[in-house]
């Protein structure tokens, strides 16, 4: 599937119809590696799925759960439409129609929500790193070599009564969330690059289906 697009951009690319800032294939297609040649073609599409998969994939399922929460969580739907209309009513008493960073960043409860359920149900399970030499971690030997992943989001030492679906506790943690304790978007240099595009994407879908409609979960008999 991705072939038959691949091709028709690149002569697409070749007749001066679109540039490299078409889109993303587009843009893989005309970049060159260090000796000056194109990717080639399996990197090129090996690439494209996964980018696909790490972009849709998760912000499909964490917006699939903040519509599953919402659906059935009559305090957690009311804290978010309380933020959500405010923001509503502010824009519309302006005549601004566009949702501006600022409100974004103003949805505050509404994203706690989703760092909870991404705490509750981590949407990408493990993460795996690479032992680069011999060492020794809560007493356990890992040979240089080895792939290495961890679970920290149900560790009652990190999070206090890890079982409950809190969101407040990531305005007020009782104990502090140390860095690399609290991961969705894994961490270090390789930190997933679209966190903050996920968190526009989410935020303002949430925005404007929670102002416009309201929904709950039918009787699944
Ligand atoms: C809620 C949504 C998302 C979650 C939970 C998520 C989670 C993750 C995680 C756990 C990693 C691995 C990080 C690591 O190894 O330390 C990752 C990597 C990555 N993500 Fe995301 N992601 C999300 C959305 C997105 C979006 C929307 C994009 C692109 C538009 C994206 C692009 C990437 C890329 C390119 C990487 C590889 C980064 C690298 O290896 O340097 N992700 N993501």
């Amino acid at each position: 599937m991705i072939l038959s697009i691949l091709m028709k951009r690149k002569q697409e690319l070749l007749d001066g119809m679109i540039n490299s800032r078409n889109d993303l294939l587009t843009w893989m297609l005309a970049i060159r590696e260090e000796n000056q040649e194109p990717i080639t073609r399996d990197v090129l599409i090996d690439n494209f799925i996964g980018i696909a998969i790490a972009s849709h994939d998760t912000t499909l399922i964490l917006l699939s759960l903040m519509m599953w929460k919402i659906a059935r969580d009559p305090k957690i739907v009311a804290k978010i439409c309380e933020e959500q209309m405010e923001i509503f009513l502010r824009k519309r008493r302006s005549g601004e129609e566009k949702l501006t960073w600022t409100d974004l960043q103003s949805m505050k409860y509404t994203w706690r929500v989703a760092q909870e359920l991404m705490r509750i149900i981590p949407l990408v399970f493990g993460n795996f790193r690479e032992a680069a030499k011999d060492l020794y971690f809560g007493g356990y030997f890992i040979p240089k070599g080895w792939k290495v992943s961890h679970g920290t989001q149900m560790n009652e030492n990190i999070f206090e009564n890890p079982k409950v679906f809190d969101p407040s506790r990531f305005e007020n943690p009782s104990k502090p969330i140390f860095p690399y304790v609290y991961v969705p978007f894994g961490g270090g240099p390789h930190m997933c690059s679209g966190n903050d595009f996920a968190r526009v994407e989410i935020l303002t879908i949430i925005h404007h289906m929670i102002t416009k409609f309201e929904w709950s979960q039918g009787d699944s008999r």
